[in-house]
């Protein structure tokens, strides 16, 4: 599929990217044509290695059958050690934007070139206790700055408030997208947005929600 065909028109302002890792698995099918027909913007895919984090979730081949079933921008944010040894997989599986995480990564530069040479757009992602200076050096090589919420490795966990000066300070020096991630919900949906994040992941507070419409439009 080329990429002008997974662009989300609606998408503009305030995107709504509910992560996938709150879904049921066993229905991924089902459960992109549920978020999708409620209005979601992207589709956040969180891929985890059991190495950089506890857990171990998705890896390339998933995102490739996911690519089958929906046109919504595919979000792919790897949460992996060394990165750069997988970048080809998953821009090939259909990723529309590949975030790694700073900490992560040695060469950090040289692997956000490399994303963005495969057509894909790239982004970059700080854990909570990682400051912002540590990634002002690539500020000019992403599409997005990921600001973590939650210590990446599990879905479900309690926003921390300590995002939103980082938000604030990212949002002074970068004019991209900027994103937040873990224990997005209402209440704190509009204090990151006036913090100046305009991509809001979300995963237990939209699978969990009793009408998933109503929960991603509360978000916005
Ligand atoms: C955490 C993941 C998040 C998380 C979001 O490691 O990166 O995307 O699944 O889920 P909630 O919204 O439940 O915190
Ligand atoms: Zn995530």
């Amino acid at each position: 599929m080329t990429k002008s065909k997974t662009q989300n028109k609606k998408a503009k302002g305030i995107i709504i990217a509910p992560s996938i890792l709150a879904a049921d698995f066993g229905d991924l099918s089902g459960e992109i044509r549920r978020t999708e027909k409620a209005g979601a913007d992207w589709l956040h895919i969180d891929v985890m290695d059991g190495r950089f984090v506890p857990n171990i979730t998705i890896g390339a081949p998933v995102v490739k059958a996911i690519r089958k079933h929906t046109k919504l921008i595919l979000d792919s944010h790897l949460m992996i050690k060394n990165p750069g040894r997988h970048i080809e997989d998953f821009a090939n599986a259909g990723s529309d934007l590949i975030t790694v995480h700073a900490e992560a990564v040695r060469g950090l530069k040289g692997i956000l070139k490399r994303i963005r040479s495969l057509g894909v757009k790239a982004g970059v992602s700080i854990k909570p206790k990682t400051p912002v200076s540590s990634i002002y050096k690539v500020l000019d090589l992403v599409d997005m700055v990921l600001v973590m919420s939650v210590e990446p490795g599990f879905g479900g966990q309690k926003f921390m408030a300590g995002a939103i000066p980082k938000i604030k300070e990212v949002r002074s020096r970068f004019k991209g997208d900027i994103q937040v991630d873990g224990g997005i919900n209402a209440e704190n949906a509009k204090l990151v947005k006036q913090a100046g994040a305009n991509i809001l992941v979300a995963g237990t507070y939209v699978f969990n929600a009793k009408n998933i419409k109503k929960a991603i439009n509360s978000l916005r």
